[in-house]
């Protein structure tokens, strides 16, 4: 399937945006037959509403799509997206009613509402095609909804399918799409390597730990994406009761949502050094599970204390945060599904950030709004260290107490990195609940986004 809008001249049929406000003046500036049939209707300019309107001989001709208030627009990203399936199947144009600003934003909604997940049954939908609005880059869109697909449908891949071999495969699908390198360290060529901290959160399942890295690009600034490989979390010998372990096949949506963002980096030619490194592992239960209490030795040099086998995402990348760190790199942004804490303070729907870069904050939070990606930046509060420092170890895997749990996660990470490193972290849910206008429920590209569209301003690119 192509994710495309259709070329710009392409025959459609129009569509008239129209506001709650707007209805009944359009209505009275048509001919009295359209008039009449929109008064006729229960077309009030709703969001989620649209009404067809026949030609003479009862064919198509035109659409009215519901643009709501100003106060309605705010509680949705995509207005139109919210009304396709209320639309006669055919290829439609946005002929009046959005205004230049919001045209990307609304294309891009069209294309996301396409989606479904059909690896394991066809869910055949008629889904109708918007002709590239003037001003839009139809490309841009195409590459921004073909990495919201390819997130998706990683996360949504059951950990069945999606363990950390397969996870390496759709890497590798990637990197040979876009010419990038790729080198996978696997098993216990990780000790020799030294990333023992994937290797132990990883050797308790028999599909081998491994670090996934791959670059692209030979030119302008180098940013490093290191995004959470965890294809299934069951807790460890911390086992999560069933109900918290029921959606752990996403717990590998940090990298998901990398690999989302770095298609879009590379479909785009943006000239950057880019580097993605993905610790795939399962946080399985087996006799050679680590332990409470157990002391390990990361590739930093720091020892962590591990209170808690579920807080294995920071472990994990904690080694891989080390080497992007040892790269020198100009950016460094993780990405992982890392704490039901920031679950719990910002709710599904926002991506929680940290960085000590108010200048990147900056671009990210106006890209974030002009892209639909909501972003929320949070505090690498520094009183706060003291929480993960325990007596006999360097760092404590899990504090006690469980106050600002994604606040003290995201310290642990920083650690790894090196003081000097601009270091942007997400800590993101990477699922949506239940479905929403373009975002069917499951799998969800978070931040991925709002990122892409501030590296020009963020890298002076
Ligand atoms: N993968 C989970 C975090 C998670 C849970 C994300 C639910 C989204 C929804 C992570 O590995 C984890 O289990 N974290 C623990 C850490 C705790 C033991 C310190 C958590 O957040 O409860
Ligand atoms: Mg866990
Ligand atoms: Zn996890």
């Amino acid at each position: 399937m192509t994710i495309a809008l259709a070329p710009a001249g392409t025959k459609a049929l129009p569509i008239h945006v129209l506001g709650t406000e707007d209805v009944a003046l359009w209505a009275g500036q048509q001919s009295d037959r359209i008039r009449t049939w929109v008064e006729a209707s229960t077309f009030k300019g709703n969001i989620g509403t649209a009404l067809m309107i026949p030609d003479d001989a009862g064919h198509p001709a035109m659409a009215l799509v519901g643009y709501g208030t100003p106060a309605s627009r705010k509680r949705d990203r995509f207005t139109l997206a919210a009304a396709l399936s209320k639309l006669a199947p055919g290829t439609y144009r946005i002929e009046s009613g959005i205004d230049a600003d919001h045209l990307e934003q609304e294309s891009l909604g069209w294309l996301l509402a396409s989606y479904s997940f059909n690896r394991y049954k066809d869910h055949p939908k008629e889904h109708p095609s918007l002709v590239t609005p003037e001003g839009v880059d139809a490309d841009r869109v195409s590459i921004m909804a073909e990495a919201e697909f390819l997130t998706r449908d990683l996360i949504n891949t059951p950990a069945s399918d999606m363990g950390p071999a397969e996870l390496e495969s759709a890497a590798r699908g990637l990197a040979d799409k876009h010419k990038a390198k790729i080198t996978v360290i696997t098993g216990d060529a990780l000790l020799k390597e030294n990333f023992p901290m994937i290797h132990t959160v990883g050797r308790a399942s028999d599909r081998a730990p491994r670090l996934i890295d791959m670059s692209w690009g030979n030119r302008g600034p180098k940013i490093t994406l290191v995004g959470k490989g965890v294809c299934f979390d069951t807790g460890g010998l911390n086992l999560k009761p069933g109900s918290s372990m029921g959606l752990m096949k996403k717990d590998m949506g940090g990298a998901a949502n990398v690999l989302g963002l770095a298609h879009m980096i590379m479909a785009s030619g943006l000239e950057m050094r880019l580097r993605v490194l993905i610790p795939a592992v399962e946080n399985s239960v087996s006799s050679n599970s680590f332990r409470p209490q157990d002391i390990l030795t990361s590739r930093k040099g720091l020892t962590v204390e591990i209170n808690n086998t579920d807080a294995e995402g920071r472990l994990v990348l904690a080694d891989a945060l080390a080497l992007a760190s040892e790269g020198e790199p100009n950016l460094i942004v993780s990405m992982a599904t890392l704490t039901g804490a920031a679950r719990v303070a910002v709710g599904p729907d926002l991506a929680p950030y940290y960085t000590d870069d108010d200048v990147a904050a900056t671009s990210l939070d106006l890209a974030a709004r002009r892209m639909a990606d909501p972003v929320w930046r949070m505090p690498f509060h520094e009183p706060y260290e003291a929480m993960i420092e325990p007596g006999i170890a360097d760092l404590d895997n899990a504090p006690k107490g469980g106050f600002a749990g994604s606040i003290t996660a995201a310290l642990f990470l920083r650690r790894f990195v090196n003081a000097q490193d601009r270091y942007i972290h997400f800590d993101i849910y990477g699922w949506q609940p239940s479905a929403a206008p373009g975002r069917p429920k499951g799998g969800a590209l978070q931040g991925a986004r709002a990122l892409f569209a501030a590296l020009p301003d963020m890298m002076d690119l």
